[in-house]
């Protein structure tokens, strides 16, 4: 299992249990975490699981596909450096503890 914290804007966290394999958006719809939808189910076509990623965890995870850097141009809330889809991080033990942060507009 590998664990995800989810903050809200407002500073609440949610931590999470996950499967190891599955996306850090899995994790947050089968936890029902507010602000991730995952409406696409991870095809990259939808940009509703959009995060920022903790700056603590930036460089633990792969570079973007060009296909999320595309998506990340029509989420809600304007993108940044730290910005990524979740659903296309794959946990693994590396990640245990990832934190990232829920944009405000997502809600
Ligand atoms: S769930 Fe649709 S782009 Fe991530």
């Amino acid at each position: 299992m590998s664990r995800v914290v989810f903050v809200q804007p407002d500073g609440t966290k949610q931590e999470v249990e996950a499967t190891e394999g599955n996306s850090v958006m899995q994790a947050a719809t089968a936890n029902l975490v507010p602000g991730i939808i995952g409406e696409c189910g991870g095809e990259l076509t939808c940009a509703t699981c959009h995060v920022f990623v903790d700056e603590a965890w930036t460089g633990a995870l792969p570079a973007r596909v060009e296909l999320e850097e595309d998506m990340l141009e029509v989420t809600s809330e304007e993108p940044t450096d730290a910005s990524r889809l979740c659903c296309q991080i794959q946990l693994d033990s590396s990640l245990d503890g990832i934190v990232v942060h829920v944009p405000k507009t997502q809600q």
